[in-house]
C-alpha cells in the first residue's frame, strides 16, 4: 500500500464499495462503484448502470462524475478518486471515464483502484498522459 492509499483514500474506497452494492449490472455482472473527493471536500459516489443496448452502459466513474457537476456545478474540481467493484477483479478506469474524470482532475490527483496486485494508487498524469484536450486558438 502506497503512502497515498492512507486514510483519505482508504475512506473513499469503502464508500466506492457501497455505491457498488447498488450496481444495475444485469448483464456483466460486475459491480463496480466511484467514489470522487471534491477539492470542497464533498464526497459524491456513483455505480455502473447497464442497458439492455449494453452500448448504452454508463460506468461508475462517469455516472459519480455527472453526479457531481449536476450537484456541485460546472466548476468542481477532483482531488481524489476511488474506484472498487464487489468480483474482486482489477477494474482500472476505462478510457472513456479517463478522459471525462482528466477535464476536472489535477494532474496530480491521486486515483486508486483494485489492480491485479492489490489497490493501485496513480495519478491522472500518469493514468492519462496524453488526454484530448480542446483549445481553440
Ligand atoms: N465499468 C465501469 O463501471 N467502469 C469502468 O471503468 C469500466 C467498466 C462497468 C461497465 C459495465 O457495466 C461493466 O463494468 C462491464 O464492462
Amino acid at each position: 500500500m502506497t503512502k497515498a492509499n492512507q486514510p483519505p483514500l482508504e475512506k473513499l474506497l469503502e464508500l466506492a464499495r457501497q455505491a457498488a452494492e447498488h450496481s444495475y449490472s444485469p448483464y456483466s455482472k460486475f459491480r463496480v462503484g466511484a467514489a470522487l473527493r471534491l477539492a470542497s471536500g464533498e464526497i459524491v459516489t456513483g455505480t455502473n448502470v447497464e442497458n439492455a443496448s449494453l452500448g448504452l452502459t454508463i460506468c461508475a466513474e462517469r455516472a459519480a462524475l455527472v453526479r457531481a457537476v449536476t450537484q456541485f456545478g460546472p466548476k468542481i474540481r477532483i482531488a481524489a478518486v476511488a474506484v472498487a467493484n464487489l468480483n474482486g477483479l482489477p477494474s482500472p478506469p476505462c478510457g472513456a471515464c479517463r478522459q471525462m474524470l482528466a477535464e476536472f482532475a489535477s494532474p496530480e490527483a491521486p486515483i486508486a483502484f483494485p489492480s491485479a496486485r492489490g489497490i493501485k494508487t496513480m495519478t491522472f498524469n500518469q493514468l492519462l498522459p496524453v488526454g484530448f484536450e480542446f483549445k481553440l486558438k
